[in-house]
């Protein structure tokens, strides 16, 4: 099967479960350090947005339009039922096909590290070519590389990563500028979160 259908049939099982495993300020820092970085009104795109809480909802609640896209069915309705003021569909991210410089951010917190790592780097071209000039963004990866699978909340799931160093390597090569990168411990989980800038 395809990891990403392992991945999306896992949150559609888990939806109703994830609220109450996810500590929803583990990332208030980061989130109101990148609320400083974009102009009033921004529109956000939070790529693998879950449960849209808390990243759509914080984003929602600063004034900012709203995209949130998942691969899990399950996980978008509850989003929408979440967070009715934002936007939220059900897409892949390795194959989103919003116009070109549609975002002035575009997050991806925890989502990125479910997708095979051969494709992060065609998706953060995609995330480049979707973002407006000087566009924000901001996601985490693991801080060890490999693939792995596991169970996840009773379910089978995926993840793969890089290194810190090659996923940072690949953001620079995807054309963006580097604000920040560090491996954060956030909830007792260390990830490895990036600020960039599109170039
Ligand atoms: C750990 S949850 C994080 C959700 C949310 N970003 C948060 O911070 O709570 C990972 C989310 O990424 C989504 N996801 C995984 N692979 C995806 C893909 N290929 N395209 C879109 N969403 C994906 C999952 O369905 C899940 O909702």
């Amino acid at each position: 099967m395809k990891k990403e259908e392992i991945v999306r049939k896992g949150y559609d099982e888990i939806a109703l479960k994830f609220k109450e495993f996810r500590n929803i300020f583990d990332n208030l820092q980061e989130l109101e350090h990148l609320a400083t970085l974009l102009p009033e009104k921004a529109k956000v795109l939070d790529v693998g947005c879950g449960i849209g809480i808390p990243v759509a909802r914080f984003f929602v609640d600063y004034g900012f339009s709203v995209t949130g896209i998942d691969i899990s069915e399950r996980m978008v309705e509850l989003a929408k039922q979440n967070v009715p003021k934002a936007e939220f569909f059900q897409y892949d991210m390795n194959e989103l096909v919003f116009p070109d410089n549609a975002f002035y951010c575009i997050t991806a917190v925890y989502s990125l590290f479910h997708v095979p790592r051969e494709k992060h780097f065609s998706i953060l071209k995609s995330f480049h070519r979707m973002l407006k000039q000087e566009g924000i963004l901001f996601f985490c990866v693991g801080h060890l590389g490999g693939d792995d699978t596991d169970e996840f909340l009773g379910e089978e799931m995926f993840w793969s990563n890089y290194p810190p160093e090659r996923t940072l390597s690949l953001v620079k090569e995807a054309e963006f500028e580097i604000l920040f990168d560090e491996v954060l411990d956030r909830g007792d989980e260390l990830q490895y979160w990036v600020f960039a800038r599109k170039k």
